[in-house]
């Protein structure tokens, strides 16, 4: 364990001498454990909120997308699709959907110079806003059929 080791690591001269305060039991562990800590569970509430603030407009106060979404508009872009059972959005991975939303439909998740009304929100919110917002989406695919599908995907991607 690293609390027995006679050098130590000189990260933890530099955690010690930090301005956040550790007990020194948590030191050893901390250490231990070098990766970064999952993020913090997603908060519902929130992703209600950024949902109706920032999705909403676009992709209905309901998930229910934009009328006939499946119909390029007169300018060429496709309309924003429902992100209830009946779009595609549950069809996507987690991260798939976590970095469209953070990034836009730029590649790998849209062809090179692909011309899309979704915005990238990377500037706007944070990480765990994002999440929130998807976990507040995911919460409304509740069918058994689409609840094994992302299961399987999640597994067959090594995910879970
Ligand atoms: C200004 C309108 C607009 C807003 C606001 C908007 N979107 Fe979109 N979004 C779109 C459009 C349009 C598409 C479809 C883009 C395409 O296919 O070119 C889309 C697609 C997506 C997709 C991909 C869905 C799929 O099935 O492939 C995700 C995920 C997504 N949006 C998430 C969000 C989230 C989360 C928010 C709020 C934080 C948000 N969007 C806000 C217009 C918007």
């Amino acid at each position: 364990m690293a609390a027995d080791r006679p050098a130590r690591p000189r990260k933890l001269s530099v955690i010690k001498t930090g301005a956040l305060s550790i007990g020194a039991t948590a030191l050893p562990l901390l250490i231990a454990c070098g990766d970064a800590p999952p993020p913090p569970a997603a908060d519902l509430q929130a992703g209600a909120r950024i949902y109706a603030q920032h999705c909403a407009a676009c992709h209905g106060a309901k998930l229910e997308g934009q009328p006939e979404w499946r119909r390029r508009l007169p300018n060429g872009r496709m309309p924003a699709p429902p992100h209830d059972e009946s779009g595609h959005t549950w069809h996507h991975l987690d991260e798939v959907l976590f970095a469209i939303t953070k990034y836009g439909l730029v590649p790998p998740y849209a062809p090179p110079g692909y011309q899309s009304d979704m915005p990238a929100f990377g500037g706007e919110l944070s990480d765990q806003e994002i999440r929130d917002a998807l976990a507040y989406i995911a919460s409304h695919w509740n069918s058994r059929e689409v609840l094994d599908a992302r299961a399987e995907m999640m597994r067959n991607a090594g995910r879970r």
